[in-house]
């Protein structure tokens, strides 16, 4: 039987059954996944020399379906994020209950592979349930979202390193002065509900590291600026009022064009760190949408992104945590939201489709491997 084979057979597996203990479930997937060293010279081997972590977001059925990709997932990665299996969608199925399976085994992937392991997202307007919409109302949201947000947060307390506790909460185009999406946690329980939710999250895992994850904070113009303002005013205000947050997730999906190290965006991060707070990269793409179609020339450009973006992120100290939103060109969401007009298959990430390292791994690296060291990897 093979690897895949029987890869394939724990999760018809678990799909039948709930593992008793963490215990039970580690010794399942072991069997099927045994470790292998961090090789010398790997993404993960040359953040851990500068003290930084590199990782990536996959969901579970890629890495269960593909040993190969599986296997450069755990050399290359010291940090992994589900990138579906902790969303309301996947972990409620009725409002009653929770279905850990696929959250828990991608755990066991990463320990046993000696990867640290994040949560996204808790709170998010987006990948809820069916039955959201006609069960949540201003009654019963508080109860809804703070029984979650426990529930989960302690399933995996001391085994999530730091958890995205809200997600993308500013949209100036909603039209409020204080910049914060319409989103039904707002309409049913008032902006407390982001102070709410890392009350929460902190009670349940005291350990854990707790982000407030943004996207688009890049651009020099007035309306990302506009935004900053409005993350920064947000922020400021929470720290003052003791709130339990303690990291700016910025998610860093660029498109290659983009001028990303600007003096607004400098000075924001700046900002950012005055205020306590740490910077992780969470999830970066380099999107090659409007790149001509020559892929030599379109790895390159998408190389150069993520060589000059990361080496202006890597001097701020704070930052210790970079992660790609997928890491090769045959899993993307950019396939879909953001699809070339000329058809062709789409190159974002650091390794291609067929598994093959590109120019922008190399460009991680470079970056990694220049960056100042970092005294501790927390
Ligand atoms: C995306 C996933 O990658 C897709 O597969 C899914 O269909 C939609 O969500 N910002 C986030 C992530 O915070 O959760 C999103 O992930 C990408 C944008």
């Amino acid at each position: 039987m093979t690897r895949r084979d029987l890869l394939k057979m724990a999760i018809a597996m678990s799909a039948a059954t709930i593992p008793g203990s963490w215990d039970e479930l580690a010794a399942e997937t072991s069997a099927h996944s045994p470790t292998s060293p961090a090789l010398p010279g790997t993404l993960r081997d040359i953040a851990s020399a500068r003290g930084l972590h590199f990782g990536a977001a996959v969901p579970w059925e890629e890495l269960a379906d593909n040993p190969l990709y599986a296997q450069i997932i755990h050399q290359q990665c010291g940090i992994l994020t589900p990138e579906l299996e902790l969303k309301w969608d996947c972990l409620r199925p009725t409002p009653q209950s929770f279905d850990f399976r696929k959250a828990d085994r991608l755990y066991v992937f990463a320990n046993s592979h000696g990867m640290l392991f994040r949560g996204h997202t808790l709170v998010w307007e987006r990948a809820l349930p069916k039955w959201f919409e006609s069960t949540v109302d201003a009654r019963n949201a508080e109860s809804v979202m703070m029984s979650h947000i426990s529930t989960v947060v302690s399933h995996f307390a001391g085994k999530i390193c730091s958890w995205d506790v809200v997600n993308e909460p500013i949209q100036l185009g909603d039209g409020r002065a204080d910049g914060l999406k319409v989103t039904p946690w707002l309409r049913f329980l008032g902006p407390e509900y982001i102070a709410m939710a890392f009350h929460a999250a902190h009670a349940a895992d005291p350990n854990a590291m707790l982000v407030f994850n943004e996207d688009w904070l890049e651009p020099e113009n007035a309306a990302a600026q506009r935004k900053r303002q409005a993350v920064l005013a947000l922020l400021t205000q929470l720290k003052r009022s003791g709130v339990p947050v303690h990291a700016l997730g910025v998610q860093s999906h660029l498109s290659a064009e983009l001028q990303t190290a600007g003096p607004h965006f400098q000075r924001f991060l700046q900002e950012i760190e005055d205020l306590g707070l740490m910077i992780i990269i969470t999830e970066m793409d380099v999107s090659d949408q409007h790149l001509p179609a020559d892929i030599e020339e379109r790895d390159r450009l998408v190389a150069t992104q993520y060589l000059d973006y990361l080496s202006f992120m890597l001097q701020f100290k704070s930052l210790k945590s970079i992660m790609t939103w997928g890491l090769t060109d045959r899993f993307t969401w950019l396939a879909k939201v953001h699809p070339r007009p000329d058809g062709l298959p789409v190159r974002p990430l650091p390794y291609d489709a067929e598994l093959n390292p590109k120019p922008a791994w190399e460009a991680i690296r470079q970056a990694m491997e220049t960056a100042p060291r970092r005294a501790t990897t927390t």
